[in-house]
């Protein structure tokens, strides 16, 4: 596997590799993607082994120009508003596929979801292949996705021909949302806020059952305006208990303390990488604080990671 720099000399023998059915990760704005030529069916299908990804489960398609998506999807009116307002950018947007678009990429759905990254490095790569990538998280399915390329080289760093260094700034995924209903559905919360998506079309939160992520030991949330006194609470017992705790929060306040920030960017952009780094200590158990403002798309990744054990205080 190679490691490559994010400049024109990285970014042309990475299209050389994609060029060749090779599977290149690379950062985006949300997370790190895991790209291959979305009409090389025999690198896609590598794609799903080496994320251990069930074949049913759809690739987004990572796009660096509106004329791509015309030629993979029928855009309708609803589409092109959200297109206007939010590509390119963290959100994903649903179509009816046309018919070059092989059907291992849609699960054998006849619909297509569609993003274009706000990042230079997909887009470049896009550009120079001339033809749109599949743009699925760089991490093996059930994990939480990788915000580095170390955490990509860890997880799948035998199994893929590149990666691209570089950085990942906002840290939850794109929201998705399908357009060819009406009203418009959110099939996954994330990046963009419903609230700014309702500022240009009428959409409705579809009902789904949250996947829990897989993490090396049970993680504990908690909410609320009393979250670190029932923080420090909870972590004395368990170390006293003889249990290796490891804490995420805003600020330090425990031994162990990975801290992730107090504005919700810094909280976004650094709560994958706490995970991660927190499990390296290989603790028995991890507390999370909460952030101090509301959004749903990271609110659900926080529930992803502590299933049942969220308290509100
Ligand atoms: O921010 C993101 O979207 C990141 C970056 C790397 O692009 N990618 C990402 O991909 O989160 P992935 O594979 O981890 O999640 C893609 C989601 C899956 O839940 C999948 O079911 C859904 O998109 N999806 C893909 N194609 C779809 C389709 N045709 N219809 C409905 N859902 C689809
Ligand atoms: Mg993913």
């Amino acid at each position: 596997m190679e490691i490559l720099n994010a400049d024109s000399t990285g970014v042309e023998r990475a299209v050389r590799i994609l060029k060749n059915g090779g599977l290149v990760a690379f950062p985006t704005e949300t997370v790190y993607g895991l790209g291959c030529d979305v009409f090389n069916e025999d690198a896609v299908k590598r794609l799903f082994e080496v994320k251990k990804r069930p074949r049913s489960k759809p690739l987004i398609v990572g796009v660096s120009d509106m004329d791509e998506v015309h030629e993979i999807a029928e855009v309708n009116r609803d589409a092109e508003r959200l297109m206007n307002a939010f590509f390119p950018g963290p959100l994903t947007i649903v179509f009816k596929k046309r018919r070059n678009i092989p059907d291992i990429v849609t699960g054998g759905s006849d619909k297509v979801a569609v993003r274009m990254p706000d990042h230079e490095v997909p887009l470049k790569l896009i550009e120079k292949l001339g033809k749109p990538i599949v743009v699925p998280s760089a991490n093996i399915t059930g994990r939480p996705s990788p915000m580095s390329y170390t955490h990509v080289i860890e997880d799948i760093g035998d199994k893929i021909d590149a990666v691209i260094v570089g950085e990942c700034s906002v840290g939850i995924e794109s929201t998705i949302v399908d357009v060819t209903t009406k009203p418009a559905r959110v099939l996954r919360l994330g990046a963009v806020r419903v609230d700014d998506l309702r500022k240009h079309l009428d959409v409705v939160l579809e009902t789904w059952k949250r996947e829990v992520y897989f993490v090396s030991c049970p993680v504990y949330l908690f909410l609320g305006s009393n979250a670190v006194d029932r923080i420090l609470e909870f972590a004395s017992k368990s170390r006293d208990k003889g249990l290796k705790v490891a804490v995420i929060a805003k600020k330090d306040i425990f031994e162990n303390t990975i801290v992730v920030g107090t504005t919700l960017k810094e909280y976004s952009a650094n709560i994958f990488n706490a995970v991660r780094k927190a499990e390296s200590m290989k603790p028995d158990l991890i507390v999370i604080e909460g952030p101090d403002v509301e959004h749903e798309g990271l609110m659900d990744r926080l529930y992803r990671l502590a299933g049942e054990r969220v308290f509100k205080t």
